[in-house]
């Protein structure tokens, strides 16, 4: 099953914005199969945005995203590294589309609340960055058990 990686970055944290994009992605039914707070090293940082390292802002973004908590996760569903990014919002939250994260909550590029994996290849790249093996649940839904 396909998976990607999403990061709630240190404003969406310090904003208090977890809950709700966790929300937005349960509500549409992608499966959450890892889930953790913590500061990034630069090493993390640097590594994870290694694509962008001759770029302007890349020393700006490196700070900013170890600047505090990040929450990382990993989710799964059937075509959920396209459509995590349609829920996601353009890069820049001036132009997102309202009704998207970056759209309803984002002002400054340099604050764009959360990160989603670019492409299948990308997200398992990232996956394997983030997380150990161990730290991902497998696990099967079964609403009728609980309610
Ligand atoms: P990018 O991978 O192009 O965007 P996305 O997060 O939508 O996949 O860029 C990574 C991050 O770098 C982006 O979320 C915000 C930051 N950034 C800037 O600060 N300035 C810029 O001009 C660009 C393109 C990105």
């Amino acid at each position: 099953m396909e998976r990607t990686f999403l990061a709630v970055k240190p404003d969406g944290v310090q904003r208090h914005l977890i809950g709700e994009i966790i929300r937005r992605y349960e509500a549409k039914g992608f499966k959450l199969v890892g889930l953790k707070l913590l500061q990034p090293t630069r090493e993390l940082a640097e590594s994870h945005y290694a694509v962008h390292k001759e770029r302007p802002f890349f020393a700006g973004l490196v700070d900013f995203i170890t600047s505090g908590p990040v929450v990382a996760m990993v989710w799964e569903g059937d075509g959920v590294v396209a459509s995590a990014r349609k829920i996601i919002g353009a890069t820049n939250p001036q132009t997102a589309e309202p009704g998207t994260i970056r759209g309803d909550f984002g002002i400054n590029i340099g604050r764009n609340i959360i990160h989603g994996s670019d492409a299948i290849e990308t997200a398992q790249t990232e996956i394997a960055l983030w997380f150990k093996p161990e730290e991902l649940v497998e696990w099967q839904p079964n609403l009728t058990a609980w309610v």
